[in-house]
């Protein structure tokens, strides 16, 4: 009980403060009646002039005892004040800040929905809000922490099973071992090295650890860049790729390989969820502070209650199909993430299902 008082802070408010009432009082005490009689002497000497040694033994009493009862209900006063002023500041203060303190070790101990509850608009209240809104952060990283966790063993699961599979066939002699038997292998192997490596350049992305080469160019030179490379498999597939170039926009400041990177998966996408026939336009236009690159699709579309979603980590709107077709969700988690690196934006919009989609990269124009 004694240690607790002694580590509390209105206790220790508490001492400081009697601390200051006795250190006033004793010194008014000391100081009035070290010079206060004398004074007083004084005066009453000048109006009476002479004055007979009885009555100046009744008034040094007098005075001593005036300034002994005044001070005594002084001494009272200051003492319930600073009891007063204590039990205000313990409730004001020192509960919001234990209750702080409570909160912020349940949060060390992994309760990371605990919240304070605020007052006011002090500083305090700063504090309160400002735990609060590190706890929310916490939380929603361990959730995405979490989830990351299951989406990946989920991710990993397939290939896996399936390498486990023809494994557990070769040493049984069921499945031979012929060029088609490691080409199976090496498809999924090189599954596994692709997600490994995709979801090494999302962190970096997100943790802003990216090596980026920053150059200015023109937004339209990107575009071509990028039709260039893809323009081999549209060409097989038989899906029309057209550049809707426009001229006189600012330059930007980026990573080409990055950007080619971004503009690269959004055109894999397009072309995967395009039928033969269909058409696919790159456009580049100015837009408020920046420009926009924008990658456009007549194919499938995305129903709305997947659209907002198709840049999480491992999301697929169709996840049978996607995974079928060799997909594992993520290309435009890092297509956000390296676009976000540089200072841009990154957005979806899709009609519907059977109405195409279109992507938009926003980025800031060169200083
Ligand atoms: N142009 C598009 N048209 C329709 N749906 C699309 C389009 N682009 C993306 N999507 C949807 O968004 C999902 C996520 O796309 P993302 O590029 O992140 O992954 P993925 O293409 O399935 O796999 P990865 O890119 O890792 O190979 C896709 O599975 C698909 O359902
Ligand atoms: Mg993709």
């Amino acid at each position: 009980m004694r240690a607790r008082l002694r580590r509390s802070l209105t206790a220790k408010l508490l001492a400081a403060e009697l601390l200051i009432v006795l250190a006033g009082s004793g010194t008014l005490l000391l100081v009035s009646l070290a010079i206060g009689p004398g004074i007083f002497r004084n005066h009453v000497h000048e109006v009476l002039k002479a004055i007979p040694a009885d009555v100046a033994h009744h008034l040094d009493i007098a005075f001593a005892e005036a300034t002994i009862v005044a001070l005594g209900i002084g001494i009272a006063a200051a003492i319930a004040t600073a009891i007063a002023v204590s039990a205000v500041v313990s409730v004001r203060i020192v509960r919001p800040i234990g209750s702080l303190a409570e909160s912020a070790q349940r949060v060390a101990q992994g309760a990371y929905d605990t919240r304070v509850a605020i007052t006011g608009d002090d500083e305090l209240a700063r504090l309160g809000s400002a735990f609060n809104q590190m706890a929310g952060a916490l939380s929603s990283a361990e959730s995405r922490r979490r989830s990351l966790l299951t989406d990946l063993a989920h991710e990993l699961r397939t290939p896996l099973a399936t390498i486990g599979g023809y494994v557990e066939g070769l040493a049984d002699g069921v499945v031979r071992p012929e060029p088609a038997t490691w080409a199976a292998l090496q498809v999924e192997v090189s599954r596994l090295g692709r997600l490994v490596d995709d979801l090494n350049t999302v962190s970096r992305a997100e943790e802003r650890q990216l090596d980026l080469r920053l150059v200015r160019v023109r937004p339209g030179a990107l575009a071509e860049a990028a039709i260039r490379a893809a323009a081999p498999l549209y060409a097989a597939k038989g899906v029309v790729l057209a550049h809707d170039a426009a001229g006189g926009l600012p330059e930007v400041e980026v990573d080409l390989d990055r950007i080619g990177e971004v503009l690269g998966n959004l055109l894999e996408n397009a072309l995967r969820h395009t039928l033969a026939g269909g058409r696919v336009g790159v456009t580049e236009r100015r837009s408020a502070s920046g420009i926009e690159l924008v990658v456009s699709d007549d194919g499938e579309g995305i129903a709305a209650e997947h659209v907002a979603r198709v840049f999480e980590r491992f999301y697929r709107a169709d996840p049978a199909r996607s995974r079928a077709g060799g997909g594992s969700g993520i290309g435009l988690t890092i297509a956000r993430a390296i676009t976000e690196a540089q200072g841009g934006r990154i957005h979806a919009e899709s009609a519907g299902p059977g109405q195409g989609s279109t992507f938009t990269v926003w980025l800031p124009a060169a200083r």
